[in-house]
């Protein structure tokens, strides 16, 4: 283990920002990045990119508003290198808003090798109305699986949600109650679903700016959980705040992330929250999957 990590070293062609003992954090365009990976080399892709609309992400070369055109056309863009680089067996998964992910779920399953598997509604805490519309309170997730070799799938569990004022359980389980109890008392931790209204936003530090739009680290931790092993090697494109990564090393995955932007705030959440040590050079796994 090595401490002695140079700042923006070039590292199997980009800018390596972050190397730790599991994963690596490049500072590049994704398209690029995933260009570089050897075909079927990654066992989970989970993407979160930005959805066009007029977002700032504090860096003048993202531009967030494309026409609907171009948009689709660069999403089908680094979808199309995702699918290549995912062994088979493996999952992708793509957090968007309804609209886009329609036309992406599309995409996908026009590929002979991928199955759809699941789209997960994931509720929105802090949804507006608007005007002549239905009220959008869910973000979608969508999961998709690259056919050719068995996929891994866990059930994930989670406490059964209890009602605020009285404690006691909100649903009925039936026969079921006990078999997700450990013992008579406990809340029982039921199996999780397609849809997801547990999940809490980020609570907003005030050292980490909005513009980076970090997702609450309970979606990549259930989906690394869900289908990956220990040892596995995760990919987020856009990196972001680094909730994926934190995820992957503090859960033993390896990773590898990208992001255009600034990679300071991912940097320091893998550090800090996931208690990673700065290593060198990114760990054999990784450097093993670039071409
Ligand atoms: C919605 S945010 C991802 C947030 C991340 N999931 C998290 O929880 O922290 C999208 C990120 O993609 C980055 N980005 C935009 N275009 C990119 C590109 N072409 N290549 C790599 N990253 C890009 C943005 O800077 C932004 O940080």
């Amino acid at each position: 283990m090595s401490t002695h990590f140079r700042k923006d070293k070039k590292f199997n062609g980009f800018d390596l920002k972050l190397a730790t003992e599991m994963g690596a954090l490049y500072r590049s365009d994704c398209k690029a990045l995933l260009a570089g990976i050897k075909n079927n080399s990654v066992d989970c892709i989970f993407a979160d990119p930005p959805f066009n609309l007029g977002k700032s992400y504090g860096s003048r070369i993202i531009i967030d508003k494309m026409s609907d055109m171009e948009y689709l056309e660069w999403t089908q863009l680094w979808i199309s290198q995702c699918v290549r680089i995912l062994k088979p067996g493996g999952s992708l998964f793509i957090y968007h808003i309804p609209k886009w992910l329609i036309s992406i779920s599309n995409y996908l399953s026009s590929f002979e090798n991928m199955e759809f598997r699941h789209w997960i509604a994931i509720k929105m805490k802090n949804g507006f109305p608007i005007k002549n519309r239905l009220h959008p309170v869910h973000y979608g997730l969508l999961y998709y699986v690259k056919c050719g070799k068995k996929f891994k799938f866990h059930v994930i569990r989670y406490p059964s949600p209890v009602c605020r004022h009285c404690g006691e359980l909100i649903r009925d389980y039936g026969g079921y109650l006990k078999k997700y109890r450990t013992n008579e008392n406990s809340i029982p931790l039921i199996q999780i679903a397609d849809v997801w209204d547990d999940v809490n936003p980020n609570i907003h530090n005030k050292n980490r700016p909005k513009s980076i739009n970090e997702l609450p680290s309970t979606i990549p931790e259930r989906v690394i959980r869900m289908a990956t092993n220990k040892g596995d090697i995760v990919l987020d494109p856009f990196a972001g705040g680094g909730s994926t990564l934190s995820m992957a090393e503090s859960n033993e995955r390896y990773w590898i992330g990208c992001e255009l932007g600034a990679t300071v705030y991912a940097q320091n959440r893998i550090l800090k929250e996931a208690k990673a040590t700065k290593s060198a050079i990114p760990p054999q796994r990784i450097q093993k999957i670039f071409r």
